[in-house]
């Protein structure tokens, strides 16, 4: 599976961590960036990763910024995307399991690098139940038309 990165000034370290674990793992893993400590606009990080998983580039997304809420806010404008900004391990696998979410957003300053991976790794290792949520996911795609 291909996996997009992307953070801003407030996730570069889990992002690096997040790149490097999900590589050892076996992952392909497409990063876009930010590679230095630089201040930039989140959006704009956002916007790539969510353009990579709509052309069929990358499978699923992981964006972090300070909070992963203003990450979480831009990718879901984009049409398909299902974008759940999560801090604790149940959130993580359950917006898998019922959300069928495709991109996880984490606050660099909300938690640390250690859970970022454990959250990572469930949320990459976790499949979409399907069932009884498919039909509410379709829902949320109906008013994307
Ligand atoms: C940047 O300072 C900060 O606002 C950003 O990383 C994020 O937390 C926005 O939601």
């Amino acid at each position: 599976m291909k996996i997009a990165l992307g953070c801003d000034h407030g996730g570069l370290e889990h992002k690096n961590a997040i790149g490097e674990f999900l590589k050892e793992q076996g992952f392909e893993v497409v990063d876009f960036g930010i590679y230095e400590q630089v201040s930039v606009d989140y959006p704009d990080i956002a916007k790539k990763v969510c353009e990579s998983i709509q052309k069929g580039e990358t499978e699923r997304g992981i964006l972090v910024c300070g909070t992963g809420i203003g990450m979480s806010i831009a990718a879901n404008k984009y049409k398909g995307i299902r974008a759940a900004a999560c801090s604790e391990h149940f959130s993580a696998k359950f917006t898998r399991l019922h959300n069928n979410s495709n991109i996880l957003c984490l606050g660099g300053r909300v938690i640390g690098v250690g859970t970022a991976l454990e959250l990572a790794e469930l949320f990459v290792n976790t499949e979409f139940e399907g069932g009884r949520h498919q039909k509410r996911v379709d829902k949320i795609s109906e008013t994307e038309k």
